[in-house]
């Protein structure tokens, strides 16, 4: 579903959303929400206006692009009568694309923040060549070096004893999270593939942190089910197959300590779970969890723009 956006530069943006809201509110459905910002559904789409400071925010998305082209024009109109004579709107508009096709963050900065952070030690380096070397092209799957180094930073933070993953690959997250935790902590690592949990086994008996992973080869669902119902978890990661995210969230929550974290990766999807069109299995699967965890009264969370998209849903 094509989507375009335009940042208009002015001092007044709140002002220009109510009369919007209201104005357009007479043929088409609008809400402005408290936090002023304000939505309009016409016929041909939708369009989100949002005040960031000195700077109002329009996005539009709709079903084609000549629907897309009515909703851009609608707004623009409109926004440029409300300004009258007294300001000079420039409202430019991105060229449409489709959530899938989205730079969720610039490559630029992508790189810079691959370069800012504690880097991966030799071992690490060498785990990334041989999962890259043996798996090919599913050595995508591995968190890339920022994020490995945020998982053990929130290990730390935790200050955790008891974690728990899901999804363990060749052992590249299992190894950051192990290293974070305390003494005499333990990791239960669940993953259904032995030939790729070997890889991770061999890193693990070489980084020293073998003895503190219990690796689990059979359906996630199965291990987290067989633990005691019991709120003892510190820390939790969850990269794994997407349908089954939302039974891991809920074995998980049940089990995790007030204070405790659930960190769940790819929540972006590559930008498929803003895009209504996508409507797979685990694109469905992963705007509902999304929602579901924002609703869950169990935890207070946050949603991280960290690669694919990272949340942090923490006990209350
Ligand atoms: C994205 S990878 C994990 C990457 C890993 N966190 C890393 O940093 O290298 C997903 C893993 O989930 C595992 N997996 C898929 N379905 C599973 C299931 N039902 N139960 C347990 N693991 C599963 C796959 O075998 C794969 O190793």
């Amino acid at each position: 579903m094509p989507v375009t956006t335009a940042r208009v530069t002015t001092a007044r943006p709140e002002r220009y959303i109510k009369q919007l809201v209201s104005h357009l509110g007479h043929k088409a459905s609008a809400e402005l929400a408290a936090d002023g910002r304000g939505t309009i559904t016409f016929r041909q789409g939708t369009c989100v206006l949002a005040p960031i400071g000195h700077q109002l925010d329009l996005i539009a998305t709709a079903g084609d692009l000549d629907a897309l082209a009515d909703v851009q024009e609608i707004v623009t109109r409109h926004l440029v009568r409300f300004a009258g004579e007294e300001e000079d709107l420039g409202v430019e508009w991105t060229a449409p694309v489709a959530g899938e096709d989205l730079d969720l963050v610039h490559p630029l900065l992508d790189d810079y923040l691959l370069t800012q952070c504690t880097p991966p030690d030799d071992l690490l380096q060498e785990l990334i060549v041989e999962t890259r070397e043996v798996t090919g092209r599913a050595a995508g799957m591995q968190v890339s070096r920022d994020e490995g180094a945020f998982l053990t930073m929130l290990v730390q933070l935790v200050g955790a004893r008891n974690a728990v993953e899901v999804g363990v690959f060749t052992g590249y997250s299992s190894l950051c999270i192990a290293r974070g935790l305390a003494e005499g902590g333990r990791l239960l690592a669940c993953d259904v593939n032995d030939e790729w949990a070997a890889i991770a086994r061999s890193y693990w008996e070489r980084a020293g942190v073998a003895d503190r992973i219990d690796l689990k080869i059979g359906p996630a669902i199965d291990t987290l089910r067989a633990l005691p119902v019991e709120p003892v978890i510190d820390i939790a990661f969850i990269d794994a197959d997407k349908t089954g995210y939302a039974a891991y969230y809920e074995e998980i929550v049940q089990r995790l300590r007030p204070g405790g974290l659930v960190v769940l990766d790819n929540v972006f999807l590559g930008g498929r779970v803003l895009d209504p069109a996508c409507q797979g299995v685990d694109h469905v699967a992963m705007r509902r969890l999304n929602d579901l965890i924002v609703a869950d009264d169990r935890v207070d969370s946050v949603m991280l723009a960290v690669r694919d998209g990272v949340t942090l849903a923490r006990k209350r």
